[in-house]
């Protein structure tokens, strides 16, 4: 066992605190992992706020790269030493959905088994509960072995780390959910660090016109740094018809985008994309809502008759195994350019600041270098 500085949430709407964890030496089917870098997601926000669920204290920190220093004694597929991207998706190759080959809705993935825990104070030895399975605002964190995903040990820590999450999030979101291609058209609402990920995975898999819409001037001028070749500020104009006339320039008779990404998580929003579609279109709902919101007045006979799929996107319905190295591969070539996605490095005792500047709009990811 090892003790190493952490960020916790130890109690609902509090601010974080720097602590003191133990961390277990790994165990079977377990990796020991030193931090490098960590994303602030908004994710972790949810978590402090209790959004999530009430298994405090937690340790947040989630959208990591580091270098593996331990591995369990059963573990063959990665070594100490590697350069790996934490992931939240190992899957367990047994469930029905694993079985059945749709193993991006494995039902079952794993984590570590042994817990970390508080080495400090009156609640020492108390279980904490990782973000996401990973709890990488940490010097070390023990994760399960498959969470791991090698990839070029000469990549940006910083950079390719987002791939952990959000960035994971909208890239696939496009490429994966979406099906998103060369000769389609794609409008992006909400264009935060997921959205514009999924305007720079639309931007790579060779989409035409690709359309941004957020309600922040500032967002949109960092969606046109990635990719989008138009932007709609929705604060300004009507989202749908601005869509639907960009859309007409480009492709004879049509009448909307092939595909329209949500990247906010709002009704409104989400109804947006469902009339800003082509006929035969598809929306793809990444954005996450609170389970207390609901979309009024959809008329049944607009869902039959416009045809096409309403989709929703968790994690991009990645494959870390396949994505990872795949995605870190074209950011070398200088054709996938996570350094952007970096707004600005910062320390672990700076997360509570970063909280803060995520409603501020200049922000697209604050890392924590460690
Ligand atoms: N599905 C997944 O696996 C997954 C993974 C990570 C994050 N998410 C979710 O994706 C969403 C976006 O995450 P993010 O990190 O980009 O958040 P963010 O807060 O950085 O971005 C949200 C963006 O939406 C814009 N916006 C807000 N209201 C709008 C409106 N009415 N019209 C147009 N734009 C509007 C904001 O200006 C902002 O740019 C969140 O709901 C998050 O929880 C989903
Ligand atoms: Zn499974
Ligand atoms: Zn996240």
């Amino acid at each position: 066992m090892q003790q190493v500085k952490a960020v916790i949430a130890r109690a609902k709407g509090q601010p974080v605190e720097l602590v003191t964890i133990n961390v277990p030496d790994p165990g079977p089917g377990e990796a020991l992992v030193q931090v490098q870098a960590c994303g602030v997601c908004h994710t972790d926000l949810h978590y402090r706020e209790g959004g999530i669920n009430d298994d405090f204290p937690f340790l947040l920190g989630h959208e990591a790269a580091g270098v593996v220093e331990a591995v369990g004694p059963d573990v063959t597929g990665i070594a100490p030493g590697d350069f790996v991207i934490l992931n939240w998706r190992a899957v367990c190759g047994e469930c029905r959905a694993c079985k059945r080959g749709d193993l991006q809705y494995c039902f079952n993935t794993h984590n570590a088994t042994q817990k970390m825990t508080l080495a400090d104070g009156p609640d020492a030895g108390t279980e904490l509960s990782p973000a996401l399975g990973i709890g990488a605002f940490a010097e070390k964190t023990l994760v399960a072995a498959g969470q791991c995903t090698k990839v070029d040990p000469s990549a940006r820590a910083a950079a390719v780390g987002l791939l952990g999450c959000g960035v994971m999030a909208g890239i696939g979101a496009a490429i994966n959910t979406g099906g998103v291609t060369r000769g389609r058209s794609v409008a992006v609402i909400g264009c935060g660090g997921v959205g514009v990920a999924a305007i720079a995975g639309s931007a790579l898999a060779g989409a035409s016109p690709i359309i941004a819409v957020d309600i922040s001037a500032k967002k949109l001028e960092a969606a046109k740094r990635l990719g989008a070749t138009h932007t709609v500020d929705s604060s300004q104009v009507d989202a749908i018809e601005e869509i639907k006339r960009i859309c007409a320039e480009t492709y004879d008779g049509a009448d909307g985008a092939d595909v329209v990404i949500e990247a906010v998580g709002r009704p409104e929003t989400w109804k947006q994309a469902f009339y800003a579609r082509d006929l035969a279109g598809t929306v793809v709902l990444v954005g996450v809502p609170t389970p207390d919101m609901k979309v009024p007045d959809l008329p049944l006979i607009d869902v039959f008759g416009r045809g096409g799929s309403l989709k929703s996107s968790w994690y991009g319905d990645c494959l870390p195994d396949r994505d990872f190295p795949m995605l870190v591969d074209l950011y070398q070539q200088g054709r996938l350019d996570l350094d952007a996605f970096v707004t600005e490095e910062i320390g672990i005792d700076d997360i509570e600041a970063a909280f803060d500047k995520m409603h501020d709009g200049d922000v697209l990811r604050s890392v924590v270098i460690l």
